[in-house]
């Protein structure tokens, strides 16, 4: 069979996959802990669930513009006064099928084949792929001092004259890590002296923790003007646990929003109405669920970061956002798809290996589940690579063995 120079190029998601995993193991009864999942186990909004449960009996779910309903841009103006104090018009934002078309769309807009897109490590899996599937060339920045956070310097020293954009996400899965307001200060300077288009990836904004501050990229922009080249994009997925809803946005100048537009217009057409009309009730509803969801994870994160730092030769940095930590395993093995297929193997914790989001040795953790999960999960995670634990460890009735060296 032939298959395109793109499509074979292209690596699964391999975080999707995972849920897949554990779905399967799961169904034949097998006591899987998901530690590798990306979606909050929260419900919706109660706001979110009566609007698309009335907007579904009315039956009247139709066709909606490319860019998205005017409600939902409204919602969205509303979000973007609210979070990031910055008044804008409806032409100046658009909505998608999550925040992941957002930002497929929004490189497709800018950024031509050949073209150079780069981002930090570690990075959120997609951003390689989504930049392949432009037939453009994903440029990984890796912090000289080994950190969650490259200095500009750093960056700069990736620059060449076929780079089109930066891709930002902070807070940033897969470390947690929420970029300092100099590092947002002075990228957002550097690409507005070298004219480069600067995505920020907020879709963790909402999700800090001990009143951690996330850099608002308004603050620092010094165009203003319809020719500004910062795109923002967000959504509702994790904030709101609306994950299989699949709403998102961007916001960027009239122009590009109006390409972006277009281009969405061909692919997919508007997202689907009756989640848009949800989406929106989301937003403009009560910010309960939003908070209740930020304590438990910040509860979770607290449980997660206890159980780390008791694990000895493991190395933690503790997140200030997301749902993720990102701790580094390579005293007990430094091929991180090897830990993590021995980690389900062995004890059935769902895990996802380091070199996923760029960096070796570590694996990605979530603290989105419940507490017995984390707690658990990481006694598993103990017992399976310090080998001098017991030799034998109970989940339930089932008694395991260690069989390995
Ligand atoms: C950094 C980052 N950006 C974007 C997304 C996609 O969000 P959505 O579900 O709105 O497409 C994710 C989802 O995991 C993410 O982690």
């Amino acid at each position: 069979m032939s298959i395109s120079l793109i499509g074979s190029t292209i690596g699964e998601s391999v975080t999707l996959k995972l849920n897949e995993t554990a779905a399967i193991l799961r169904a034949k009864g097998d006591p899987v802990i998901h530690l590798g999942g990306g979606e909050p186990k929260s419900k919706p909004p109660l706001d979110a669930l009566t609007a698309a449960g009335a907007m579904l009996t009315s039956g009247e779910v139709r066709y909606t513009p490319a860019y998205g309903t005017r409600e939902m841009k409204q919602a969205i103006l509303r979000y973007m006064d609210q979070y990031y104090g910055r008044k804008l018009t409806p032409d100046h934002v658009m909505a998608s099928g999550g925040a992941k078309q957002a930002i497929m769309v929004a490189l497709q807009a800018v950024v031509n084949p050949q073209e150079e897109v780069l981002f930090p490590v570690p990075y959120w899996v997609s951003y390689p792929e989504m930049v392949k599937l432009i037939g453009a060339k994903p440029v990984a920045v890796r912090a000289e001092d080994g950190s969650f956070q490259p200095s500009m310097r750093d960056i700069e020293q990736h620059v060449t004259s076929y780079s089109r954009a930066i891709m930002i996400n902070s807070p940033n899965n897969p470390s947690g890590a929420v970029y300092s307001e100099d590092f947002i200060a002075e990228i957002i300077d550097f690409c507005e002296k070298k004219g480069l288009y600067l995505i920020m990836d907020d879709i963790y904004n909402r999700l800090t923790f001990e009143g951690v501050k996330v850099a608002n990229p308004y603050d620092y922009i010094s165009d203003h003007s319809e020719n500004s080249k910062l795109i923002v994009i967000n959504g509702v997925s994790k904030a709101f646990a609306m994950t299989g809803f699949r709403i998102g946005w961007a916001a960027a100048n009239k122009k590009l929003i109006e390409v972006m537009s277009c281009i969405q217009s061909h692919q997919t057409s508007g997202p689907s109405a009756l989640l848009q009309h949800a989406a929106a009730a989301a937003i403009n509803g009560s910010s309960k669920a939003v908070d209740s969801l930020r304590t438990i994870l910040e509860a979770n994160m607290s449980v997660m970061m206890t159980e780390l730092n008791a694990f000895d030769g493991v190395y933690i940095e503790k997140p200030g956002g997301t749902f993720y930590c990102f701790p580094d395993f390579s005293h007990f093995e430094k091929d991180s798809v090897k830990l993590s297929k021995l980690l389900l193997e062995k004890v059935q914790v769902v895990t996802v290996p380091g070199i996923e989001f760029g960096m070796e040795g570590h694996l990605r953790l979530s603290y989105c589940g419940t507490m017995k999960d984390i707690t658990e999960g990481i006694e598993r995670i103990k017992w399976c690579v310090d080998l001098d634990s017991p030799n034998e460890l109970y989940i339930g009735e089932r008694k395991l063995v260690r069989d390995w060296a």
